[in-house]
């Protein structure tokens, strides 16, 4: 569970393979730019990676996949460009559940689907409660999601709790802050991942990638393939993770 680890243990994904990966799904403007046409055609190009994304996922072994669909920010959109994304989402949706379905993944929608239209929330609780007991690949998809959002809805959630007299304020402790979150009942990214070459978080999952190993690319988001997601975990595969210990320690562990 996320942030419930005692200090001494490392989190489950501290192995080769990340149980975990988040991926800031981005350059589907530039892809379309450079191709001389609209916007539009890098979203719906877009949807292609991600079908291929979920299937190397399910190829390697990872257990969660976390993609930011549309964030908080998004809004700021001309109006054009976030209906046509809703429609996108919509029409995806519909097209691919049947597949997910027969695959085993279980889908999440994660973050303030209540500000979506009506027709994309119920088709979204439909497709939640379709593959709610598939026990492959969990996909969480987040969409009106913020980090800072996330955070401020499980401060009120606690909030809540300890005027009603539920909780006592001296029980609030990182687990417990965790389990609050919209991605409390999972284990922090191991990888996170961001396509189309900007360096930064773009306000997604702050709370939780305290200790994800990031991972930028310039692949813009429509060419990102198998290829490019397997030298990810290449990458990762690489990395040190010491969760704060020091190098000697670890070497310590992994000799016995
Ligand atoms: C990411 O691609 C998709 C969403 C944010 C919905 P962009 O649309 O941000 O593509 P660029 O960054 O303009 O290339
Ligand atoms: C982040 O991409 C959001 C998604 C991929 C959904 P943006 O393209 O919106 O990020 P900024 O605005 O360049 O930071
Ligand atoms: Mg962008």
């Amino acid at each position: 569970m996320a942030g419930s680890e005692s200090k001494g243990d490392l989190p489950d994904g501290a192995g080769c393979i990340p149980r975990h990966v988040a991926i800031i799904m981005d350059g589907n403007g530039r892809w379309a730019r450079q191709r001389g046409q609209p916007r539009h055609a890098g979203h719906r190009a877009g949807v292609e990676s991600v079908r291929r994304v979920i299937e190397a996922c399910v190829e390697h072994g990872t257990e969660i996949l976390t993609l930011f669909a549309f964030s908080s920010e998004n809004w700021r959109r001309p109006r054009s460009e976030v209906d046509m994304l809703m429609e996108l989402f919509m029409v995806a949706l519909g097209r691919e559940i049947c597949k997910l379905d027969k695959n085993n993944i279980r889908l999440r929608v994660i973050g303030e689907t209540s500000a979506f239209p009506q027709k994309l929330q119920r088709q979204i609780a439909e497709a939640e409660a379709r593959t709610a007991d598939n026990d492959g690949l969990l996909l969480q998809i987040a969409a009106n999601y913020g980090g800072r959002w996330d955070i401020t809805q499980a401060a009120r959630r606690l909030a809540q709790q300890v005027a009603s007299g539920e909780l006592d304020p001296a029980d609030i402790d990182e687990a417990c802050f965790a389990r609050a979150t919209a991605f409390g009942d999972v284990p922090d990214p191991d990888l996170f991942i961001r396509t189309g070459g900007e360096q930064r978080i773009s306000n997604f999952l702050l709370w939780h990638c305290a200790y994800s190993e990031l991972y930028f690319t310039p692949v813009l988001w429509p060419d990102f393939d198998k290829e490019t997601f397997a030298e990810a975990l290449s990458e990762y595969a690489r990395r040190e993770r010491r969760f704060g210990q020091a190098s000697e320690q670890l070497d310590k562990a992994n000799t016995g």
